[in-house]
Formats: C-alpha cells, structure tokens, sequence
C-alpha cells in the first residue's frame, strides 16, 4: 500500500528553488523507492509569478506569492526556504517552526546570526531545521560532522567553501592572469555575483565557517570573532613566488583545536603545500578536509554551488524530515546551537595563533638591507627558513620573498612595525600564512 504524501512548500523559486522542484517532481518514483517516501510537492513562493521553468511541470495551484500559503497552510509539513537574505527569511522560518513545521534551509547567513535562535525554536517545538544545502553545496558535510563523525574529537578542519575565489585563484594560477580581469570574465560569464564582496572578502566562507565550528566544536560564534581575510590583495607575483616554492594559494576557512577550550577560527588566503589534495581542487568546485581523532583525516570534495548539486542537498534534508514526519517520532534536533556552557570552546585570538609565513618585502637593492630585515625578524623569535630575491620592481627595487619557521603571530605583527620603519623598505610587506597539515 502506498504510504501517505508528505507535502511540501518551497519558499522562492529561483536557481535553487528550480532545482528542488525538478528532484522533487520528475524524481518522484526514484525518491519513493531509495528512501520509503511519498514527497509531493504542494506550493512554490515566487515574488512575481513565471508561467513556467523549462525542464520542470508543476501540479496545477502550485504558485503563489502568499508566503503564508505555506509557512500556515495546515497541509503543509516541511516548509523549505530558498528567499536568502536575513530578516525576511527569519520571519518566515520562525513562523514556520512555531506552526509546527520542519524546514529546511540553505541559508548560512541567517543561521550564521541566528543559528541558536533557531535552533531553540526548533527543540521547543520538536520540529527539524535541516541546512545541509547551507555549506558547501553538493558535499554531505553537514550531517557527515553531525552524524558520521560524532564518536570524533575532530582536531582540525580545512575548507575550500567559495567557489568564487577558488574559480579566481585557480585562474590566476593556470592562466597566469591578473585578479582584477579574472574578477570581470567570472562576472561576465555569471560565475561571480555583480557584487562579489561577500565572496572575495571572505565574509561568505567565515559564515560557512561559524556553521562548521557549531558542528564540530559546539561553539556557537559570530562572523566578529573570526579573523577574516578576503583574497582581494592577492597578486600575480605572490601566486607565480608561491609556485616556484613549491606551494598553490588557496582560500581556506580554518578551524584547529589548539588546547582544551580554545580554537582557532580563521579565514584567509593560504600557501599550500602542491603536493596536497586541497592544494588540486580546482575551478568552482569546493573541499572540505576534517581531521578526526579516530578516523584520521578525511577530505569530501564536489561542487559548492549551482542548481541541481545544492538542490541534492536540499532534497536529502526534505527526504530526512519527511521520514520523521512518517514515522511520528521526534527528529533528532542539532545540538550545535543548543546553549551548553561546558562544551563551549572559546576563540584562540589571532595573535596568538603560530604558523609558517610567505613574506614578500619591496626593498631597495643596497647592501644590508636583507641583514637589517633578518636581524629585526630574529630579534621577534622568527626564523627564517628559505630567501630569495626577485626581479627588480622599479629603479633599484627588488622583491625579497622569505618563508619562515613556525612563529607566533603577535611576534610577526612586532617584526613589521619595525620592518616598516627602515627607509629601504616600500610599502607593507604580503603577508601570506602557511598550513603544511593537510598535506596528504
Ligand atoms: N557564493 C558562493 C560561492 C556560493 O561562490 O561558493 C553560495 O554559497
């Protein structure tokens, strides 16, 4: 006999919200017979109303634009939301939640500021709030930490989670380009938003980055205390001096247990070693490496955007509730967000984190200039472990390029200031920090 439908409304119809809707019509029968579920989907949100989407018929009243056709539409049982944005989507999920609806939602920037508030809101009323869509699109990230990892301490985790700037630093990489014209052509070819700043500042990846650290640590942070980096500054000549040392610049959201309670939690431009498996994740495409006590490291790789991959995800998480939904059993609630003072970990402050640095200082090529840098680094406890010189800037400029030992950064912070007062030095020096862990 066929189990009853579990209906399903769709807050927006965009590229996302096209996707869903392809799955969850054409793939009816496929879903019914993988996962035991009848998901019929009911009503579609859309602002302004389109006749149609090709490669997709929906059942006839599907379309609205009354949000509270779905949010209070006593039929409806999982309400999935695909409007982004902040306020607005808050709104409609918490009305959601409160009419007893499970949801589902790609939207790290509203759990990103109101994850616990939400998540609160889902115990309360034992309902599911599911975002596997949110973070690295396609990849199983999400219920992988949630679920496949919780016999895990994870020890660290290694994101490549904007697929626009791994797209513009794989670019500059291959083609040998400039960031400001790989910037334009992304754009021109709608790979990159008309305003990236999100994307290029890093600000999207430290969202996805707070919802990683809630999974794997507990914590529930805010974008404020992360550092964050965007890839704005990065140049040709750091990507062609990072090559011929033998490493690739990648944007990586970074999260490290250094003791007990304390954990880094960073996001910026990062050599790493070729060799590595991250450092070959090329294009749009995204990573995530987690390194577990007990499993050792790991790394899930695919696509981080688009259509029919965040769709994927999208529809795992409805299939999830659904079967809550049939079964009449409370779903598992995430306890990432739940208040737990003794699970808390507090946030390593970037001074005080150590690691390897990329250092490129413009220098006037006179004699004992590279000593007085030298003396003033190992005054700071750096060691410097390789120089080189590059081709001359202007008149009797040059690039000198070092890579240091392990240091402390509030030492290297101490070192520039100095640095930066010899009147042989131009300008600040590019700084670029250097993970050698996930060279695997
Ligand atoms: N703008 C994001 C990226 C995709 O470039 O990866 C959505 O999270």
């Amino acid at each position: 006999m066929d189990k009853p439908c579990i209906n399903v409304g769709i807050l927006g119809w965009g590229t996302v919200g096209t996707g869903v809707s392809k799955i969850l019509v054409n793939q009816h029968a496929l879903i019914a017979k993988n996962s035991g579920t009848q998901l019929c989907l009911k009503k579609i949100v859309k602002q302004t109303l389109p006749a149609s989407r090709p490669g997709v018929t929906l059942p006839s009243d599907c379309l609205t634009t009354n949000p509270a056709e779905v949010v209070d539409n006593p039929s409806i049982d999982i309400v999935v939301e695909l409007i982004g944005g902040v306020s607005g989507a808050r709104a409609l999920i918490s009305r959601a939640l409160q009419n007893g609806k499970h949801v589902v939602t790609a939207n790290k920037a509203l759990l990103a500021e109101h994850g616990a508030e939400l998540f609160q809101l889902a115990s309360q009323h034992q309902v599911s709030l599911n975002f596997e869509a949110s973070t690295a699109g396609g990849i199983p990230i999400i219920k992988t930490l949630q679920e496949s990892f919780a016999g895990n301490q994870i020890r660290s985790l290694y994101g490549i989670v904007n697929g626009t700037c791994n797209y513009i630093l794989s670019e500059m990489h291959e083609r040998e380009v400039d960031f400001a014209d790989v910037l334009k052509a992304a754009q021109d070819k709608g790979y990159a938003e008309a305003d990236p700043t999100l994307d290029v500042g890093g600000i999207d990846a430290a969202q996805k980055l707070i919802l990683l650290i809630a999974l794997a640590y507990r914590s529930n942070l805010s974008l404020e205390e992360l550092y964050v980096e965007g890839i704005t500054n990065i140049t040709q000549k750091e990507i062609q001096y990072a090559s011929e040392l033998g490493y690739v610049i990648k944007l990586i959201a970074i999260a490290k247990l250094t003791d007990r309670n304390r954990v880094e939690a960073r996001v910026h431009p990062t050599l790493l070693p070729e060799r590595s498996l991250l450092a070959n994740v090329g294009g749009a495409f995204n990573a995530v490496c987690v390194i577990g006590d007990a499993v050792g490291p790991t790394l899930f790789y695919g696509q981080g955007a688009g259509e029919m991959p965040t769709a994927s995800a999208v529809v795992a998480d409805i299939i999830d509730a659904a079967k809550s939904v049939q079964q009449g059993v409370s779903p598992p609630i995430s306890q990432a967000w739940i208040a737990d003072s003794e699970a808390e970990v507090s946030v390593c402050p970037i001074d005080e984190i150590e690691t390897r640095y990329y250092l490129r200082f413009v220098v006037a090529d006179r004699p004992g200039v590279l000593a007085k840098i030298g003396t003033i680094l190992g005054n700071c406890d750096i060691s410097i472990a390789s120089v080189i010189q590059k081709d001359p800037h202007g008149i009797d400029t040059v690039s000198l390029v070092m890579l240091t030992h392990t240091a402390r950064e509030k030492n290297m912070k101490t070192a520039l200031a100095q640095i930066y007062t010899l009147e042989e030095v131009e300008g600040n020096a590019h700084l670029i920090r250097i993970e050698e862990e996930v060279a695997f």
